[in-house]
């Protein structure tokens, strides 16, 4: 046996080596060694660290899937949100965008950084004191989850950084994604052991950053491409391209297709240059990014809503291929609308498989003339759901036979009918409908509604099978003795189950609103409905009137609106539900609370109490204004612990600096 000395130094002198040749083969694509030797390597270091366990770091190389698997996933809520873009489609849109970006800037020109737009999953990688300490999902761009354990399985991401850099903490951010050659090889050993297969490299690169397990995960081979970098410690970087040296520089890998480029002219010929590329890339990308490529300027353009304004992304068009009708079915959404479907021949769209594609309505089934058995073109863009654009009149087989859309639902036979001016038909029965029952449950607890994690449709099914479950509130009844009972329920997946309903008690009023799937109210309505009244007693006795009072809702959804509250069925549903100890923090209604009209806040770092959309919400509820980034239009930043360089930028240019408590007193609300 070495001594311990000699170890510890064999240890380090492996570890660097492991590390550089992880670095020269998965991040510069530049084996130096074979795989036999690197194994060796490997092997040594195993070794030594079985025979001397106090010197096995907890950012060895051979510690990527370490642990134990998770029983959960923890929530993690970003020290800055993580934005989406806005999309372009046509030159015209980037005309556009430049002339804002140029105007707005007073320049006649600003030079851009273009990137491919890699089709994966936003992450974020925190490292503190060049250690890696958490990585997290994108989620809603507010609160993500924590995959620290399967981030550390990617090869490519270092465990560990040079510090020198920096002496405070850092947050890479970047896209996971799957190869297409590792898609393929995933998918043949899923359905060679009778597993589910994947759609997509995207889906799959999805379903393997939400294993509990990282063994999983190290089975299947994610990759990762950093794009932008942060220095808690307020480094100042000048620029996004700046900023793709740096990461180099700490051997994060990063794509070799950035590029400098002018105007729109530059923009198209980096367009046209990576869509030329796309089919030879091993990965799929769905469109380009072109982001202002000073900071100073970045931070004077800021943001809107949840996209920078010195960001777009230039989408590719969707992708399109030819297939049969074998079927057309009815299908009936949640809120009692009948959607015809086409049964397809299986084919392959844009990389994945497509069995099904909308019809939209009677109306476009009849315009474009569907018949089963046509020959269709069919269309398949991003995440949105396939559609059947066009039939291939000239292939139309003698045989064909037309469709007519049903009288009678589906699902619970009642009369469908169709409302003045609108297109589709409707399933009028409400939750005495078991389809729209299911979808309305479905959307209930869905991510952006209750966020009740592993109440799938499956689970749905059975729960109303057995007849569990009714209405919402019965989602809160649910007893684990009543779920092992259940086929595939064990002990372990009932208590995950009940954990996460009673988690998703505490929610807030917008998703509480959402969540009960008014026709008409999405995300957007259910935050201005909730900043307007402010509690559920104002909003059930509401006018048509006052509904239109809210900002962008119009006449439709205001009727909307008031007809759900006003059908009985709901309002006692509302109740038992409310029953149910679900609860969320207050909201003062804005009707007459009108403190901080015409201020505008930012909001940095991690506050002591508030959740940063909390604390958004109450600036809002106020009157306020929430901008991202601090500039002389700034009235106040409301600074918590660990801000960085917005505090310094508000220092700098003297604006005032507010604690949570100070928030709190200007808005004379009680901590609690
Ligand atoms: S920049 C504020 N760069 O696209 C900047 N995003 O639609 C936001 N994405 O959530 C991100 N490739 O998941 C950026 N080169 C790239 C990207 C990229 C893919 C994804 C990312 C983001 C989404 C926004």
């Amino acid at each position: 046996m070495v001594s311990f000395d000699i170890a510890k130094a064999k240890v380090e002198t492996l570890t660097k080596a492991i590390n550089d040749h992880n670095y020269y083969y998965y991040v510069l694509d530049d084996p130096k060694i074979s795989d036999f030797d690197y194994d060796s390597l490997f092997q040594e270091l195993l070794t030594l660290e079985a025979e001397f366990p106090e010197l096995k770091a907890i950012d060895s190389p051979t510690q990527r899937v370490g642990g134990k698997p998770n029983s959960s996933f923890k929530q993690v809520t970003h020290k800055t949100p993580m934005l989406s873009l806005g999309n372009a489609f046509y030159e015209g849109d980037l005309e556009a965008f430049n002339k804002r970006v140029c105007g707005e800037l007073d320049v006649k020109q600003v030079e851009y950084l273009a990137e491919p737009k890699f089709d994966g999953l936003a992450v974020t990688i925190r490292y503190e004191e060049g250690h890696l300490v958490l990585a997290a999902t994108r989620g809603d761009g507010s609160v993500g989850e924590d995959v620290t354990h399967n981030i550390k399985t990617i090869n490519s991401i270092p465990l560990k950084i040079d510090n020198s850099l920096s002496t405070g903490a850092i947050e890479v951010r970047g896209e996971v994604f799957m190869q297409k050659n590792d898609f393929f090889t995933l998918n043949k050993k899923q359905s060679e052991m009778n597993e589910k297969t994947f759609a997509n490299p995207r889906n799959a690169a999805a379903g393997t950053l939400r294993q509990l397990d990282p063994a999983i995960a190290a089975s299947r081979p994610l990759r990762f491409f950093a794009y932008s970098i942060t220095f808690e410690n307020n480094k100042s970087i000048k620029s996004q391209d700046e900023m793709y040296t740096l990461l180099k520089d700490l051997r994060l890998p990063t794509t070799s297709h950035a590029k400098k480029i002018l105007g729109v002219e530059g923009m198209m010929n980096f367009y046209n240059e990576i869509n030329a590329l796309r089919p030879s890339l091993p990965f799929d990308i769905d469109g380009v990014v072109y982001k202002v490529n000073e900071i100073k300027y970045q931070d004077d353009l800021g943001f809107v809503s949840r996209a920078p304004r010195w960001a777009i992304a230039h989408k590719f068009p969707a992708e399109e291929a030819e297939s049969e009708i074998i079927n057309i079915e009815v299908q009936v959404g949640r809120t009692g609308s009948i959607t015809p479907v086409a049964r397809l021949k299986p084919v392959q769209v844009g990389g994945a498989i497509v069995t099904n594609a909308t019809l939209h309505n009677e109306d476009e089934l009849k315009r474009k003339d569907i018949h089963i058995g046509d020959y269709v073109t069919v269309r398949r863009a991003g995440d949105v759901v396939p559609e059947v654009v066009k039939v291939i009149k000239e292939k139309r087989p003698k045989d064909v036979r037309s469709y007519e859309m049903p009288e009678n639902c589906p699902s619970c036979s009642h009369k469908l009918a169709k409302e003045e001016g609108e297109a589709v038909l409707r399933c009028t029965n409400g939750v005495l409908c078991p389809a729209q029952k299911k979808q309305g449950l479905m959307h209930f607890v869905s991510r952006k509604a209750m966020d009740i994690d592993g109440l799938g449709e499956k689970i749905i099914d059975q729960l109303l099978d057995e007849k569990l479950i009714q209405g919402f509130s019965d989602i809160y009844k649910l007893k684990k003795d009543q779920l092992v009972k259940l086929e595939r329920f064990a002990e372990k997946s009932a208590d995950n189950l009940i954990a996460s309903i009673s988690k998703s008690k505490r929610t807030t009023l917008p998703r509480l609103i959402y969540a009960l799937g008014i026709r008409n109210v999405g995300e957007a309505t259910a935050l201005e409905l909730a900043l307007h009244f402010g509690d559920f007693e104002k909003l059930k006795s509401a006018s048509v009137e006052s509904f239109i009072e809210v900002r962008d809702i119009g006449p439709t959804v205001a009727i909307s609106i008031y007809n759900y509250f006003k059908q009985e069925s709901n309002i006692n549903e509302l109740r038992k539900l409310l029953e149910c100890d679900i609860n969320w923090p207050s909201i003062e209604a804005n009707v007459k609370n009108k403190e901080l009209e015409g201020l505008i806040f930012v909001l940095t770092g991690g506050l002591p109490t508030l959740k940063r959309d909390e604390a958004k919400q109450l600036i809002l509820s106020s009157g306020g204004k929430v901008s991202g980034s601090v500039s002389k239009r700034t009235n106040y930043l409301v600074a918590g612990e660990d801000a960085g360089s917005k505090l310094e930028a508000a220092k700098s240019l003297d604006i005032k600096i507010l604690s949570e408590s100070d928030l709190l007193n200007m808005l004379k609300k009680d901590q609690n």
